[in-house]
């Protein structure tokens, strides 16, 4: 049987790799194998391109480029990573999949829908069984990640108010328009309780 593909979507800033952290720990607790992985990266050419992506010192990078790169990182991605491993049985929890392009490029760059096409070539329109969106106001996203101690403000976080207020609702469309995937979590409550919402989606889907 094919595993199961999971997804885990937000802001900067909203709790996403917490949240990771504690879904791995409860599948582990549940006897379920699960791999961690994130994008843009999970390969070796797909990390390469993330560093050209993240790298502050790009400013020169046309919105365009800046999507086909993200789809690039996601196609090799997904052909070499993710569905060799759910074929052969396994979970694969990703931290990031499409819906960051089209809340980021299509909304954010406001590339509109030529993101969802270029994806739709990217990944043959796969698409995560269920995704969990942390759902929290940009302005308290970014203002956690500047708190982070040792965290050195990536190109895209270094984007102005504007921008991740355009990305936030690319979001809130996404969730209006997938509800049956996408789990919205407001996260901005404590750790614990954001991810009682988030196993009893879990529970759902492995039928716990
Ligand atoms: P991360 O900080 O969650 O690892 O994500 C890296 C950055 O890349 C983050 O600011 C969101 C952005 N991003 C896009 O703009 N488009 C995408 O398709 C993906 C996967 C990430």
């Amino acid at each position: 049987m094919r595993g199961f593909f999971i997804s885990v979507e937000g802001s900067d800033g909203s709790g996403k790799s917490t949240q990771i952290k504690k879904i791995e720990a409860y599948l582990k607790s549940k006897n379920q194998e699960i791999l961690l992985t994130r994008e843009p990266g999970g390969t070796v050419i797909s990390e390469k391109i993330r560093e050209l992506l993240l790298d502050p010192g790009n400013k020169e990078m046309t919105v365009r480029a800046e999507m086909l790169l993200y789809a690039a990182a996601r196609a090799q991605h997904l052909e070499e990573f993710i569905l060799p491993n759910l074929y052969q049985g396994r979970n694969v929890l990703t931290d990031r999949f499409t819906d960051s392009s089209i809340a980021y490029q299509g909304f954010g760059r406001e590339l509109g829908d030529v993101v969802a096409e270029v994806n739709h070539i990217a990944t043959g329109g796969i698409c995560p069984d269920i995704t969990f969106f942390l759902d929290l106001a940009p302005d308290a996203g970014i203002a956690r990640k500047k708190a982070e101690i040792d965290h050195a403000m990536d190109r895209l976080e270094l984007e102005k108010k504007e921008f991740h207020q355009r990305v936030y609702s690319g979001y809130l469309a996404l969730c209006d328009l997938h509800g049956q995937r996408i789990c919205r979590i407001d996260a901005s409550r404590d750790i614990d309780s954001v991810f009682a919402e988030i196993q009893a989606g879990l529970d759902r889907l492995f039928g716990f």
